[in-house]
């Protein structure tokens, strides 16, 4: 008797990817998709997906893990329990972020990670850089150097003390991602201006975090985001502004769009599912959970997401998962203590709920297309990073990350979630769907109610010259 043909045959599945939706066998050789069919030959190992919607894993193009953080803030999730997170949630690719301390090689902060994620992964990651130090030698032979080797993204920063550059360094990092063909993600958020507010709010005893809204209004993501473009312009760099969270940026990206300039867009979960409510309308400090930067804004300026989400406006969802525990002196309350919102750590967690929501109250719901939702959550941002075809389809030759959707309605709780962070911003939301199975290279990672642990699973990705930049 003859071997059987594959590894594992997912049969009859309603296969989606950003172009088509069509029902086939999926057919896995050695961790990568061999075949697709009907009718396939046997596998050794056989799944029926009878009319379950089969979707590409998806790819967390934005998220924080086991990031150094001034003592004694720390992130909640390193790459073991950051990545668990991430298959139960149905994405099969991290790209967090190795970031520069000013005064350090970027080599170094790019060796320190790998070290915090060796051994430790449970699905495939790449890394973004973060330049905040971009000294002669960071411009000049590092960077050229780290793209050349397979880091081709990296993230500038607008605003954060410890993080920001001005606009002559930011002019310098991009004529780097023009020469080497790198994407430059940009955080945009005018920091003088959030700095006056937030001195003003002090002096008048607004340090709730609540008041971490007020000093982060739209106007000064607009302003920076309207900057951004500009400096991109005058290089003649495309630029990929991150988690965008409303209407003023998105006029902005949409003016630039008019004129002819490359400006890709990503957002949040944040976005469309908080408000700035969220952050408390007493002076309450359960508002920290949902401290994040831009801060969510209002449900008017959801729905401008969601028309940006289907019409073209955003290329990619993140999550930007920045893990901090609520209840916890690492966490929100630095050293134990309810802090002035200036002091509250950035950021909510969101890499496991970030497919599921979109899922849910997109395609369920009606709001999107489920071809337009494989695009935004993984074809689109393994493009953006040069990762596309091995990840974000489901193609002959792709690796098998793969996700088959249970489609039921269950309220959430932060008790049914992976990560190592005391709650959830979407703590009791109805979700309609969740990952019946996550296939990561072919292998169970996630069986819908198990998580199939094996720690160093995950392999570290050398990125490709992004495929969404034109070749120079
Ligand atoms: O508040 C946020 N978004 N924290 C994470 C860091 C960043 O700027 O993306
Ligand atoms: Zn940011
Ligand atoms: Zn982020």
């Amino acid at each position: 008797m003859s071997a059987p043909a594959f590894d594992l045959v997912l049969r009859r599945a309603r296969v989606a990817t950003a172009s088509d939706t069509f029902e086939a066998d999926i057919g896995i050789v050695d961790g990568r998709i061999a075949q697709l069919g009907v009718g396939l030959a046997e596998g050794r190992r056989e799944i029926d997906a009878a009319g379950r919607v089969v979707t590409p894993g998806g790819v967390d193009a934005h998220c924080h893990l086991d990031q150094p953080m001034a003592p004694p803030v720390r992130m909640a999730d390193d790459f073991d329990t950051g990545t668990r997170a991430a298959a139960c949630g149905g994405t099969t690719t991290v790209i967090p972020f190795a970031a520069q301390e000013k005064g350090q090689s970027l080599r170094a902060a790019v060796a320190d990670y790998h070290h915090r994620a060796e051994g430790k992964a449970h699905v495939d990651y790449a890394f973004h850089l973060i330049v905040s130090d971009p000294t002669p030698a960071v411009l000049n032979e590092e960077l050229p150097a780290l793209i050349a080797e397979g880091y081709t993204s990296f993230k500038i920063y607008m605003t954060y003390d410890d993080l920001k550059l001005d606009d002559g360094q930011i002019l310098d990092v991009l004529s780097v991602a023009r020469q080497h063909g790198a994407m430059a993600m940009i955080h945009a958020e005018n920091a003088d201006c959030i700095e006056w507010l937030t001195k003003k709010l002090e002096a008048a005893g607004r340090t709730a975090p609540r008041f971490h809204a007020h000093a982060r209004p739209m106007l000064v993501e607009r302003e920076a985001t309207h900057r951004a473009i500009a400096l991109a312009e005058l290089v003649d760099v495309p630029i990929l502004i991150v988690h965008v969270s409303g209407r003023e940026a998105v006029e902005q990206i949409r003016w630039a769009r008019a004129h002819g300039l490359k400006v890709f867009a990503e957002t949040c979960p944040q976005y469309l599912f908080l408000t700035a409510a969220d952050l408390g309308i007493d002076d309450s400090y359960l508002g920290a959970k949902c401290v994040c930067s831009p801060p969510p804004r209002d449900a008017s300026n959801q729905q401008v997401i969601w028309d940006g989400l289907n019409d073209g406006l955003f290329t990619v969802f993140s999550s930007d998962h920045a893990p901090f525990k609520y209840d916890a002196p690492e966490g929100k309350k630095p050293g134990g203590e309810e802090v002035a919102f200036r002091h509250i750590p950035n950021g909510i967690p969101g890499i496991e709920t970030r497919l599921p929501l979109l899922y849910s109250e997109g395609v369920l719901a009606g709001r999107m297309t489920l071809n337009r939702f494989v695009e935004l959550t993984s074809t689109n941002p393994a493009k953006a990073y040069g990762l596309h075809p091995r990840k974000g389809t489901i193609a002959v030759g792709s690796d098998a990350d793969l996700v088959v959707w249970d489609e039921r309605e269950f309220v959430l709780t932060n008790a049914q979630l992976h990560h190592a962070v005391d709650y959830t911003p979407y703590e009791g939301q109805t979700l309609r769907a969740w990952p019946g199975l996550t296939l990561a290279r072919g292998e169970v990672v996630w069986d819908g109610s198990t998580f199939q642990a094996r720690a160093g699973r995950g392999r570290f990705l050398r990125c490709d010259a992004p495929s969404l930049l034109p070749r120079r």
